[in-house]
C-alpha cells in the first residue's frame, strides 16, 4: 500500500485531481476504449471535483471519453432531491464538464427492483473491461461507500441499512436533523471497489485518524471495511496531517521518507 502524506485538505485535494488527470491523459482514452473512473460524494471529495474542474477548464484534461462510476445513493431520494448523490454530483463534478451523459453510471435509489439495478450496475461496470481506478472517502467508522462495519469483505453491490453512527454523520447534510436521513442505501460492495485495477482513498481531518490507524496499521477486519485495501495489490491512501495523529512516529516517518521523490 502507498500512503501520501499532504499538509492539509487543499493539498491533498489538488494531489489527487492531479492524479486523476495524470491517469486519464497517460491512459490515451477513445471512443472504444473508454477510461473507468470510480467516484465518490460526502464532503472529502468535494476540493478535488473543484480542482478537477478547474484542470478541465485549463484545457489540461478532457472527460469525453471517460466513463464514470458512483459508489452509492440514498433508497428514496429523488435526484431533484439536493440531499441525493445524484443531485450533489450534477452540482459539484457533472454539469461542469464534458462526460457524455449515456457515460455517467449512478445507482438508482429509486428502483422498483433493486436486485435487478445491482446486477446490471456489476454488468456495466464488468462490460467496460473494470473500473481503472476507484476514488473513495471514508467513514469515522471506517467505512467505505456504504459498506458499514461488518460488511462482507467480498461484498458485490447491493442495499445496506445504515447505522445510527453513519446518519448521525450524514445529518448535517439534512438540517441536522437524523430523522431526514434515510436509512437505507444502494452501495457498491466492498468486493465490487477491490476489483478495480487502482483504489485511492481519501482521508483528511483529524475526526477520520481513526479510520486511517485501521486502515494503515490495524489488522484486516471486516470491522473497518477501508481495511480491504490492505489486500489491493495498487492500494493508495491520500491523507492530510491532521488524519495522520493516531499513527506511529515510525509509520509515517516511513512513508514520509519513502515517497519523498514520488508523484
Ligand atoms: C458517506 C459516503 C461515503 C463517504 C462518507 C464520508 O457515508 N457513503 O462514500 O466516504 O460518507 O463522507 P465525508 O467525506 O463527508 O466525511
Amino acid at each position: 500500500m502507498r500512503v501520501i502524506i499532504k499538509p492539509d485538505y487543499e493539498t491533498v485535494s489538488k494531489w489527487v485531481a492531479n492524479y486523476v488527470v495524470y491517469h486519464i491523459n497517460k491512459f490515451r482514452p477513445t471512443p472504444e476504449r473508454l477510461f473507468v473512473l470510480g467516484l465518490p460524494t460526502g464532503g472529502t471529495p468535494i476540493g478535488m471535483y473543484k480542482e478537477l474542474i478547474n484542470l478541465y477548464q485549463k484545457r489540461k484534461v478532457s472527460f469525453e471519453n471517460v466513463a464514470t462510476f458512483n459508489m452509492d445513493e440514498y433508497i428514496g431520494l429523488p435526484p431533484s432531491n439536493p440531499q441525493s448523490y445524484r443531485f450533489f454530483m450534477e452540482e459539484n463534478f457533472f454539469k461542469h464538464v464534458n462526460l457524455k451523459p449515456q457515460n455517467i453510471h449512478m445507482l438508482n435509489g429509486l428502483t422498483k427492483d433493486y436486485e435487478k439495478e445491482c446486477r446490471n450496475y456489476e454488468k456495466a461496470i464488468k462490460d467496460l473491461g473494470g473500473v481503472n481506478l476507484f476514488i473513495g472517502g471514508v467513514g469515522e467508522d471506517g467505512h467505505i461507500a456504504f459498506n458499514e462495519p461488518f460488511s462482507s469483505l467480498r461484498s458485490r453491490t447491493r442495499v445496506k441499512t445504515l447505522t445510527e453512527s453513519t446518519r448521525q454523520a450524514n445529518a448535517r447534510f439534512f438540517e441536522n436533523n437524523i430523522e431526514k436521513v434515510p436509512t437505507t442505501a444502494i452501495t457498491v460492495g466492498v468486493g465490487t471497489i477491490m476489483d478495480s485495477a487502482e483504489v485511492l482513498i481519501m482521508i483528511t481531518g483529524e475526526n477520520k485518524a481513526e479510520a486511517l490507524q485501521h486502515a494503515i496499521e490495524g489488522n484486516i477486519s471486516h470491522v473497518w471495511t477501508v481495511s480491504a485495501l490492505q489486500m489491493h495489490p495498487h492500494g493508495l491512501i491520500v491523507c492530510d496531517k491532521d488524519a495522520t495523529k493516531k499513527l506511529s512516529s515510525e509509520t509515517v516517518a516511513y512513508f514520509m521518507d519513502i515517497e519523498k521523490n514520488n508523484f
